[in-house]
């Protein structure tokens, strides 16, 4: 059984994109530190700019029957996407929200988002970190544990 590592827009520019908010490792550094942190795990890794492409993913891994959830940073569909909801809403698997900036204390937009009634819970603030304790989480979900 496999995690599917899901991001969306603009964060493929990581580590050139406004690094004093999201530092400067890139997506790729971020991905292998997480596979190298957890051996045992398997990992998918996914990044998409379109909407669309983000929902079909996830009714793809939701059919394969081969994950055990995903760790989403939706970018800013976060905060508008309803279609993003309905598809969270629409697989049975879970979904833990994650952020690398404290989405709290930034702008006032960005303290709304859509998806995390629909999310298993949100983590947010701790840079690449966010995505570990992502994992972690959905490890706490799927056995049942209190973390
Ligand atoms: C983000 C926060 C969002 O508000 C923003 O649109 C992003 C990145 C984060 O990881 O901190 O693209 O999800």
């Amino acid at each position: 059984m496999s995690i599917l590592v899901l991001n969306g827009p603009n964060l493929s520019r990581l580590g050139k994109r406004e690094p004093e908010v999201y530092g400067w490792q890139t997506l790729d550094d971020i991905n292998r530190e997480l596979a190298e942190s957890f051996p045992h795990l398997s990992f998918e890794f996914f990044q998409t700019e379109h909407e669309g492409t983000l929902l079909e993913k996830l009714f793809h891994i939701e059919d394969s029957g081969n994950f055990i959830g995903v760790v989403l940073n939706a970018g800013a569909l976060t905060h508008y996407s309803i279609a993003l909801r309905d598809a969270i809403s629409a697989v049975t698997i879970p979904v833990v929200e994650v952020h690398l900036s404290n989405v709290y204390a930034r702008e006032e937009f960005r303290r709304k988002s859509v998806i995390s009634e629909v999310c298993a819970g949100v983590i947010s603030g701790f840079g690449a970190n966010s995505y570990h304790l992502g994992v972690r989480a959905l490890l706490g979900i799927t056995r049942n544990e209190q973390l």
